[in-house]
Parts: structure tokens; C-alpha cells; sequence
């Protein structure tokens, strides 16, 4: 079987600074892969070459056996990968429900011409992008909140919009940077419900957590990274009990 992501040798500079050395890992259909590490790891580097936001420095990126270097960023949403952000991207001044229909202009037809005439076509369109995006609302709980302004939700509530944005344009991959960050424990329990349901319905997750809770309930494998390298990948049970994923968490507690 072909994973649906492929990552080799991957590796990013930052000046003279190797954030990620040499990463290999796949994701396999329907499959939540975790990717931990103490701070400064590399993890979040690691989403943002597999999103397109920047180019890797070295190594290759294949989703779907395409190989992705030559990709530019707006084509990944209609190609089936999405993410959240480690800090919010939100418009404060838009409602929820709009916020949540800008993860889906990559995925419509019609052209810029035709909505600007009220084509038919782009009506029905546009009709369509709305349902969508309450459906999804509504998955997440915040089908009450679809026209307040984003500005006026609290901090939960904006995180759980970012991945109905994320999932309007019905990803095959789903990569989430620290999404129960600032959670509380209840919050975060609905949170990994809501990633089971989402794997269920066949959407593969890259997640990039500190919360252990989560990790250990939903990942089926998990990779870690140490200072941008690699140092071990496997079963949560086997992750737990690997002696160089416990000092490299240790040494960090101790800093
Ligand atoms: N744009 C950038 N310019 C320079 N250095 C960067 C840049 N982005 C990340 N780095 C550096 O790369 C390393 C890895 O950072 P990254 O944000 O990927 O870590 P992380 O594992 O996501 O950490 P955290 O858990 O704190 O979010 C760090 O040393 C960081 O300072
Ligand atoms: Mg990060």
C-alpha cells in the first residue's frame, strides 16, 4: 500500500540554524499520525513544509505519490491537504460563518467573472459553500455562533473555527498545529472526539500536540523529533516506555 503523505530526508535552514534534519515518515490513509518533541524541535517547521508555506531545504514531499516541490501554496486545499496554525489566523471582523467559507475558495469553480455578474452558476455556488460551511459549524458546535463577529469569541470557540475552515474543503489530509493549545481538559476531550469522528470519515491527521492526553487516546503511531532530528517513531505504548523520548523530555524539564 502507498502511504497518502511520503516525507524523505527532509531537512530546513534557517541561516546557519538546521531546524529539521533529515526527517523520514509517512501517513498512511485514514491514519492519525502524532508528531511530539520538546520545544524547538522542529515540529512546527515540519507542518509548514508539508502546507506549502515554505520550500523544505533538502528532501522531498510526496502527497498522493505527486511529488509536491513544484506545488505552489494556494493549489493544496483543492489538492486535499489543509491545517490550523500554531497562533490563530482569524478575521476578527468577519463573521464566524465567512471565516469558516475562506477555507473553501480553493475549491469552487466558478470564476472571479462569473460571481462578479451573479451568474447563476455562482449563485448556486455560493449557496452550496454556505451549507457547507454551517454543516460544518455544526460539527464543531458553533452553529449558534455562525453570525457573530470572529472578534467577539472566546479563544476555544476560535480554535474549534479554524478546523470547520479547515474541513469545509474536505481534506484527505488534515495537519494541526497544537490545536488543544489553551484548551481546558473538557474542551480537549471534545476536541479528540471530534479528530476520531473526522479520521472515521476517512480524513488522514498529521497533530502536532504537547497534550499527552490527546496523543496517547487518538494517535495510531507516533513520531518524535529532538532538536529537528528524528529520535524515535511507533505505537504510543512504545513511545512511552522509549528511553530516548524520556530523557529528551526530561532534559527539557530540567532547563
Ligand atoms: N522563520 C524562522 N526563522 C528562523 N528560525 C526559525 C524560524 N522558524 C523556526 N525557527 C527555528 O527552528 C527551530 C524549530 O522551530 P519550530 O517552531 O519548528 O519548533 P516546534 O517544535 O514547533 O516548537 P514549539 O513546540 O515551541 O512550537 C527553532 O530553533 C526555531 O527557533
Ligand atoms: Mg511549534
Amino acid at each position: 500500500m502507498t502511504a497518502l503523505l511520503e516525507v524523505q530526508n527532509l531537512s530546513r535552514d534557517f541561516g546557519g540554524v538546521r531546524a529539521v534534519n533529515r526527517v523520514d515518515f509517512q501517513v498512511q490513509q485514514g491514519e492519525i499520525l502524532a508528531l511530539i518533541g520538546p520545544n524547538g524541535a522542529g515540529k512546527s517547521t515540519v507542518l509548514n513544509m508539508v502546507s506549502g508555506v515554505i520550500p523544505p531545504s533538502e528532501g522531498e514531499i510526496r502527497f498522493d505519490n505527486k511529488l509536491m516541490a513544484s506545488v505552489p501554496g494556494y493549489e493544496y486545499a483543492g489538492l486535499g491537504i489543509t491545517r490550523t496554525f500554531q497562533n490563530l489566523q482569524t478575521f476578527d471582523d468577519m463573521t464566524v460563518l465567512e471565516n469558516v467559507m475562506v477555507g473553501m475558495h480553493t475549491r469552487t469553480r466558478s470564476s472571479l467573472f462569473a460571481c462578479g455578474m451573479n451568474l447563476a452558476s455562482a449563485r448556486s455556488e455560493e449557496r452550496e459553500m454556505r451549507k457547507r460551511a454551517q454543516l460544518w459549524l455544526e460539527h464543531v458546535g458553533l452553529d449558534a455562533e455562525s453570525a457573530s463577529l470572529a472578534g467577539s469569541l472566546p479563544y476555544g470557540k476560535l480554535r474549534l473555527m479554524e478546523i470547520a475552515r479547515a474541513m469545509v474543503a474536505e481534506p484527505r489530509l488534515l495537519l494541526l498545529d497544537e490545536p488543544a493549545a489553551g484548551l481546558n481538559h473538557t474542551e480537549t476531550l471534545e476536541m479528540s472526539r471530534m479528530f476520531q469522528d473526522i479520521r472515521k470519515n476517512g480524513t488522514a491527521i498529521l497533530l502536532v500536540e504537547h497534550d499527552m492526553d490527546m496523543i496517547m487516546t487518538i494517535a495510531d503511531r507516533i513520531v518524535v523529533l529532538d532538536q529537528g532530528t528524528k529520535i524515535a517513531e511507533g505505537t504510543p505504548r512504545e513511545i512511552q516506555e522509549n528511553p530516548r523520548v524520556i530523557a529528551a523530555y526530561l532534559g527539557e524539564d530540567e532547563e
